[in-house]
Formats: structure tokens, sequence, C-alpha cells
């Protein structure tokens, strides 16, 4: 037991629910998920808070596509991170979201605050407009060619090609992604944060706080640069926070981001008596806060953050984790190599302790990016995993339940094995402590090797066949277990849901730290059950397979998945008929329609080329998804979707409903 348990608030960054959950996204939560585990396993109270990013441009712009609310979008996706975090064993205090009354309260006393001390002004910026839409364009809404090296097709905050950066008005030839075409500069009036008055203070503050080395570097590089007042205001139309005090001028997404984090934990403390705001929150109060965050929003954390937090009152966090970004198989996860792999398709396949082990298996402290890498993941989780540290409990457990009825001995025979597992308990500690999982992972599994040496050398299973020896078997198989046991304790943060079978399998209520110390013995255990099964090369190539984007293809449908009624009647399926269908070049399976649906016309590239000949088309009535978000393919930008029957290739039957349908009739 640590000597005073210690206070400690944790939070994960909120994801912005403007898409699926993913294996990036999961490389943080499980990540923190583990330090939160391994404080409350070590007796401290530690709170862990998150809720959705909900606010900003793309989620108006989605939900307007889509033809609901921005709040009925942000409710859908967030229920898709919940339902993902569940399964995935991320288990928070409290989840909400930044679009809440306590977050607006909250949002609006910090700025009040600053505007009271001075540190918040207003002045008239030119910006692009899009006159057609009648909005501000964000700078990645516009695109051209780059200023500088000339690469086509470039957002209007920095090129990919080159690395340059710039604001939209520089780019040659520029276009707004949402009209086509060309923005006007328009000038309004945006409210700053003087974040440049901040440099001392936050100078103060990374002085106390414990950052890292890789973090405090990234500052340096920004003092250098010099820091820069903060536009903390959007224009209308945009889903956020109104400011106080106007009429369509609203906060920028970012500024009420992070205050989500306070916000969330208010939500839990008004259904909480033993919580205290005001001792999180407020500076002078021996709590720890710590923010764990990908490498990409370091700015936010460590220099914007801290200012708003040190310029309205608050506390500032202790200290700022930053990880690196997850690559697949060495690359950026990609779509068409079906590396972008959602939370869900992984756990449509695998079993989520397995990620969560190899996570840890290659996570530290620093902002490296970690790879996981298919191929290492399978060997590794089963040897390590199965291979090693199930197997120390299934090699002893069996002896146990069929020959001494379930009960250990009452003493261990090798007392001084078992304490190099008890005085482990230390640097395994720091390592969690430190965020240094992978080496706590390399000392746990070396122990594992270990232990089943043991068993090598003792050999039950050849002990047993002589009623002379079977003290001994018990007294082996009740080490052994021993040693597993403490393994499972340590083990516990990173993988939760095979500990507390295992801990169920011993028997026991409860364990803390100090559990993997103290041996369990002369109780009875339970009947063996595997703990884990291996991971199959075919589980992993099926998520694979399911993750490739197949463009132009009628998507398959899992046949085990159902959908409600409700998402049926999302689906808005209309007759058309075709008015044109001509090959596409360059695409061996695709035609493209030209479809009349009654009110409108559109273009839908259907992956049918092998099955008709484009002019037989010409015509013909066929069914249309008429709702489908428009997707941008290599050849132009598809517009809908056209149903058809069969398995693929020469075999696909377009569904023409020929007697009576007119284009524009909504199919039921
Ligand atoms: N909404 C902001 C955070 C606001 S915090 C006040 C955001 N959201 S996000 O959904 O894009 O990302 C959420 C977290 O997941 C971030 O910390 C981000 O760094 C992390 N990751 C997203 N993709 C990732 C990878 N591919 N790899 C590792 N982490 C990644 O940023
Ligand atoms: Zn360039």
């Amino acid at each position: 037991m640590p000597p005073q348990s210690r206070k400690i608030l944790v939070t994960s960054a909120l994801p912005y629910v403007n898409g699926h959950p993913h294996m990036g996204h999961m490389v943080e939560y499980i990540q923190t998920d583990i330090w939160v585990r391994f404080q409350k396993l070590r007796g401290n109270s530690c709170i862990y808070v998150c809720a959705s990013d909900a606010h900003g441009t793309p989620i108006m712009l989605k939900a307007r596509e889509l033809g609901i609310s921005p709040e009925e979008l942000t409710e859908t996706n967030s229920k898709e991170f919940v339902s993902a975090f569940e399964d995935f064993d991320v288990d928070f205090d409290n989840y909400h979201t930044t679009h809440s009354p306590e977050n607006e309260a909250l949002t609006i006393e910090m700025y009040e605050a600053l505007r009271a001390t001075g540190d918040i002004y207003t002045k008239t910026i030119e910006q692009a407009y899009d006159e057609k839409e009648g909005m501000f364009l964000p700078d990645r809404f516009v695109k051209g060619t780059c200023p500088r090296c000339k690469t086509e097709d470039q957002y209007g905050d920095a090129c990919e090609n080159c690395g340059a950066t710039y604001t939209p008005a520089d780019l040659i030839d520029p276009v707004s992604v949402l009209s086509g075409t060309t923005p006007v500069k328009r000038e309004s009036e945006h409210y700053f944060f003087r974040l440049s008055e901040y440099g001392p203070r936050l100078r103060d503050w990374i002085a106390e706080a414990t950052l890292d080395k890789n973090v405090i570097a990234k500052l340096e590089e920004w003092f250098e640069a010099g820091l820069q007042d903060w536009d903390i205001s959007r224009d209308a139309p945009y889903f956020g926070f109104r400011i106080p005090g106007t009429e369509d001028k609203y906060f920028y997404v970012w500024l009420d981001a992070p205050v989500g984090y306070p916000a969330s934990f208010r939500h839990l403390c008004d259904r909480r008596d033993d919580l205290d705001f005001d001792e999180y929150w407020r500076p002078g109060h021996d709590t720890e806060l710590y923010h764990f965050i990908g490498k990409d929003i370091m700015y936010f954390h460590t220099l914007f953050w801290p200012a708003v937090l040190q310029g309205a009152g608050f506390r500032t966090p202790t200290s700022v984790f930053a990880h690196g970004f997850l690559t697949v198989n060495g690359q950026k996860m990609s779509k068409s190599r079906g590396t972008f792999i959602k939370a869900r398709t992984y756990l449509d396949n695998l079993d989520p302790s397995h990620l969560r082990y190899y996570y840890a298996a290659k996570l530290g402290p620093t902002i490296e990016d970690i790879d996981l890498n298919l191929e290492d993941f399978t060997a590794r989780v089963n040897s390590d995993l199965v291979g090693k540290l199930v197997n120390i409990a299934s090699r002893c457990a069996g002896f146990i339940n069929k020959r001494f009825d379930g009960q250990l001995g009452q003493a261990l025979p090798e007392p001084k094995l078992f304490a190099e597992y008890a005085d482990a308990a230390q640097t395994i500690a720091r390592h969690f402590e430190a965020r240094e999982y992978s080496k706590a992972v390399r000392l746990i599994m070396s122990l594992a090797d270990k232990a089943n040496r043991y068993i090598d050398e003792h050999k039950p299973w050849a002990m047993i066949k002589d009623d002379s020896r079977l003290d001994e078997v018990q007294a082996v198989c009740t080490q052994g277990l021993n040693m597993f046991r403490s393994l499972m304790v340590y083990l516990a943060p990173v993988i939760p849901a095979v500990a507390g079978d295992a801990r169920e399998f011993l028997g026991e209520e409860a364990w803390t730290w100090q559990s993997a110390s103290d041996p369990l013995l002369g109780s009875t255990i339970n009947k063996f059950k595997p703990l884990l099964t291996r991971v199959e090369p075919h589980q992993v190539d099926r998520m694979v397979e399911q993750s490739k984007e197949t463009a132009g293809e009628p998507d398959t449908v899992a046949d085990d998945n159902t959908i409600s009624i409700d998402d049926f009647m999302k689906v808005d399926l209309r007759i058309a008929r075709i008015t044109d269908a001509s090959p596409v070049e360059g695409a061996d399976k695709l035609l493209e329609l030209k479809l009349d649906v009654g009110d409108s016309s559109r273009t839908v590239f259907a992956g049918i080329k092998a099955a008709y000949e484009p002019d037989s088309l010409v015509g013909r009535h066929v069914i249309v998804v008429a709702n489908l978000a428009p997707r941008k393919m290599r050849f132009g930008v598809s517009e809908g979707m056209v149903l058809a029957a069969g398995p693929g290739g020469e075999d696909i039957f377009l569904l023409s409903p020929d007697d009576g349908a007119e284009p524009g009739m909504r199919v039921k």
C-alpha cells in the first residue's frame, strides 16, 4: 500500500464524433485505461472522465448532408464510440458531451474571466467566404495549388507535398470544397485570446509540471517561433456555443473542447456527493490532474489550455502525456489495403484483450509512433498470453481440481522463488506509473518463462503416477498457480477481463496490488476453464478483408447484422430511369450512369460493366439509394447507389420495376 492514497483525475482526449472509432483512437483510450486501472489497483482514488467532442464545421456540414440535426448526428455517433469503449473494457467514471449545459456554463465562465482581465480583444480579419453556401470557409474547406511547389489539390492550410504552411488566400486557383466556386475575401470581426502575453506564466507551468523530454522539446520550438494570439471565434452558421453579447459569433470548437474535461467532471460531481469540483479544478489543492493525448494535439493542450486555465483562475494540469500515432504493418492506416480498421470490425473478429495486451507490449512514454504489425500481433499474443501465461495455470489447475478437490497446499515449497514474484511488484509499479508499459510487460513475461521452467523441471504429470509423491504434486501446483496469480494481478490493468476470470477461477472476490505479494494457500479453487483462445490467422485476414473499401461495387452486408426498422426507414429508395450509360476509362468493372430521379438527375458509378452493354441500359428503370452521402471516387463523385442482385461478374441483375413505376417514386 502506498503510504497515502493520492487523488487523481485523468482524461483522454475527447473523440471528435463525425466518424467512426478506429484502431488509432484505441491506442489512446487503452493506454489511459491501463494507467487508471493501475492507479485504482494501487488503492489511489482515480477518476477517469471523457466526453464526445461535438461542435465545429465538419459536424455541422456532415449533419446537413445527411439531412439530420447536428445533435442527432453526434448522439448517434457517440453511441458507437461508447459501445466500442465498453467492448474494449475502457472504463470511464463518466462520459459526457461538449454539447452540454455544464460545458456551456463553464466555457462562458472562463471566457468572461478572461475578458475581465483584458485577455480577450476583437479584430477584423479577412477570410475566405463561399458566396454560394453563404458561409466563411475554414482552411481545410478551401483547396488549390500550392504557392510554393505548385502541387495541385492542396488544402488551404498546408501542402502535403512540400510541407509549406500558408493561408487559403495564398493558394493558386482556390476553390471551395463545398460548392466548387471560387471563394471571395470577406471581412469579419473575430475574438482573440492574448496568448502572446502568457510566455512567462507558461514557462512557470512547464517548470513545475512533470512533462516528458519530447514534449518539452516541442514547447521550446514553439516558444522559439513566438506565441501568437489565438482566434477563438467563428461566424454563423456554426455548431457550437454562441458568444455572449453577440448575435452571430460562436466559440471556436477548440476553445470549448478542453473545457469538456472539467464539464464532464462537474456532471459527475452532480451525481456523487464524495467529489468536490473545486478540489480538482481550483488552485491550491493536492489533487493531481493528467491529460492523455495524441501528439497531434499538443499545441492545444500544452499552450492554449494551460494559458486559458491560468488566465481564468483555474488550476493547471499536473502533466500532459502525449503518445505517438498508430501505423499498421509499418504504414499509415489505409482503406485500400484494409488497414484502416474500425474498432467494430476488430471486435467482430478478435478478442479485445488481445489488442490491449499488444498495445501495452508496444507502448512507452514517448511520442514515438507505434506499429500494429498483424503478423507480429498474432505471433506475440499466441506465444505470450496463450503459450506462456495461461499455460502456467492450465498445467497446474487440472491436478488440483481432480486430485485434491480443488484445494491448494498449505505452504509454498519454494518461498524464495515466490519472493522474486512478490518483489517484482515495485519495479513493475514503477514502470506502469511512468507509462513504460512495454518494460512492465517484458518483465512480467520473463517471470512467466521462469514459472514454466519451474513446472518443466518438477514434472507434476510424471509425479502424479507415483502415489507416494502426491503431496509434492499439490505443492508444485500450488507454487505454479501462485506464480500465475501474481502475474495476473500485475496484468490486471492491461487485460482486466482475463484477470477477472483468473481471479474467479482462484475463488477470490477482489485483488489489490498487494495481493501479488501475499500467496494464496489452503483455499479451494474453481474448475479451470480456458482463459483465452489463440488468434487464428484467418480471423486477422477476415478483419482486413472487411476493412477494404470496395469502391464502385455493391457493399456486402454480413448476414448476422440485423438493422432496426428505424435504420431501414432512413434509407431513401427511389425509382430512377437510366438516361445515359457509358464505360469509365481505366475502370474495368464500372459504368457511369446518368439517372433521372424525378426532381433531379444524378451521376452514379455502378460495378455492372461485365453484366450489361451500356446501350441496353438506357431507358430502364432501376432502384437507387437516393440519400447515400456522395462519394468521391477516382473518376468523379458518385451520388447514390443502384440496387442489383446476384453474385457479381456477369451475373448481376438490376432490380427493374417496370410496370407503372415513374422516376422519383419512393420504394417501400
Ligand atoms: N476532438 C479532438 C480532441 C479534443 S480534446 C479536448 C480530437 N479528436 S480525435 O477523434 O481526432 O482524436 C482523439 C484522440 O485520438 C486524439 O488524442 C488523437 O491523437 C488520437 N488518435 C486519433 N487517431 C490516431 C492514430 N491513428 N493513432 C494514435 N492516436 C490517434 O483530436
Ligand atoms: Zn507545396
